[in-house]
C-alpha cells in the first residue's frame, strides 16, 4: 500500500456464490490524480465500486483512506469518509429545480444523515447546503443551470448536473461509473477538460468504455479481466501490454490495439 494515497485497496476478493468476481485486486489512487479502470464487460469494474461504496461485502481485502487502514465502508458512511459516487445514468428529479436536485445529492448519493443533519429544522443549515450546491454546480461548470428544471436541460448539461450532485458533499474521492456514456465526441472532450479541473479538488476513479477518453485523462490505468488486475501503469504502458491486447482481442473482432484507441502498439 502507498502511504498517504487517497485510496488504497489490496487483496480485494469478492465472491457471488460460486463466482469469483474479484480476485486479489489492488488499486492505489494518489491525491489529485485520476485513475482509469478499464476491462471487458463482466471484468469486475462495477464490483470494485460496489465494494468501495458498501454495496457488496468483500470475502477479503484491505482498504486504506489517506494512509489509514479501516474496515470496508458501509454505504451510509461514505459522505463522512469523503467518498462520493455518481448514480447510474442521470436520475434527476423532474419536479425539482437543478439547484434543489444538487442539494438532494447530499442525501441520495450516500444514504447518510448528511442531508438531514445539514437541513435539520434550521434555515441556516439550508442556506449552508444551498451554498454547497452552488459551489458544486460551479465546479461542474453548471452554475448557469441552477434555476432550470431538469426537463429543460440537454443531455450533456444533465450529466454535468449529476456530477455536481456528487460533489455537494465536497468529496475527496469521486467514483464515476461510465460518465461519458451517451455523449458525442465534442462533449466527451469538454468532459475530459472538466475532470482535469476537478482533480485539483479530489482524486477520481473512473470506469469508462471510451478508451481514448481514459487515455486522455488518466494518470494511472488499471486493467481488469475476469476479476484480476492484468496490467497497471500509465495508459501508454498498459496499451502496449500483451496481456491487455490479448484480453481485448478475446472479446472483439477488432484487434486489441484498435479497441485500445486505434494506436499501433
Ligand atoms: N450482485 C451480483 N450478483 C451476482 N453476480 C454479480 C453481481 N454483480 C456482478 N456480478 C457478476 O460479477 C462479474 C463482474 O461484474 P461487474 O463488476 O458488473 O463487471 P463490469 O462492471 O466490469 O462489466 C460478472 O460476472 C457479473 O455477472
Ligand atoms: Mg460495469
Amino acid at each position: 500500500m502507498t502511504a498517504g494515497a487517497a485510496l488504497s485497496i489490496s487483496n480485494l476478493t469478492v465472491k457471488f456464490g460460486g463466482l469469483t468476481a474479484l480476485d486479489d485486486v489492488f488499486i492505489d489512487i494518489a491525491p489529485n490524480t485520476i485513475v482509469g479502470l478499464i476491462g471487458p464487460n463482466g471484468a469486475g469494474k462495477t464490483t470494485v465500486f460496489n465494494a468501495i461504496s458498501g454495496l457488496v461485502s468483500p470475502a477479503s481485502g484491505k482498504i486504506s483512506i489517506h494512509g489509514s487502514e479501516m474496515k470496508w465502508p458501509a454505504s451510509h458512511e461514505l459522505a463522512e469518509l469523503g467518498i462520493s459516487r455518481t448514480l447510474q445514468g442521470v436520475g434527476l428529479f423532474s419536479g425539482l429545480k437543478v439547484i434543489e436536485n444538487v442539494m438532494m445529492g447530499a442525501d441520495q448519493s450516500s444514504g447518510s444523515n448528511f442531508f438531514k443533519d445539514l437541513i435539520g429544522a434550521s434555515g441556516r443549515a439550508e442556506a449552508k447546503l444551498r451554498q454547497r450546491a452552488t459551489d458544486a454546480l460551479a465546479w461542474a461548470g453548471a452554475l448557469h443551470l441552477a434555476e432550470k428544471m431538469p426537463g429543460e436541460l440537454t443531455y450533456p448539461e444533465s450529466k454535468r448536473v449529476s456530477i455536481a450532485r456528487s460533489l455537494v458533499s465536497y468529496p475527496q474521492l469521486l467514483l464515476l461509473d461510465e460518465p461519458a456514456a451517451g455523449l458525442g465526441q465534442d462533449d466527451i472532450d469538454k468532459f475530459a477538460a472538466l475532470l482535469k479541473q476537478l482533480k485539483e479538488r479530489c482524486a477520481i476513479i473512473i470506469v469508462e468504455h471510451h478508451v481514448d477518453f481514459i487515455g486522455a485523462i488518466s494518470d494511472q490505468v488499471y486493467v481488469l479481466n475476469f476479476g484480476k488486475v492484468i496490467s497497471s501503469g500509465t495508459f501508454d504502458t498498459v496499451k502496449r501490454d500483451p496481456a491487455v491486447l490479448a484480453a481485448y482481442l478475446g472479446t472483439s473482432n477488432q484487434t486489441g490495439s484498435e479497441k485500445l484507441g486505434g494506436q499501433n502498439a
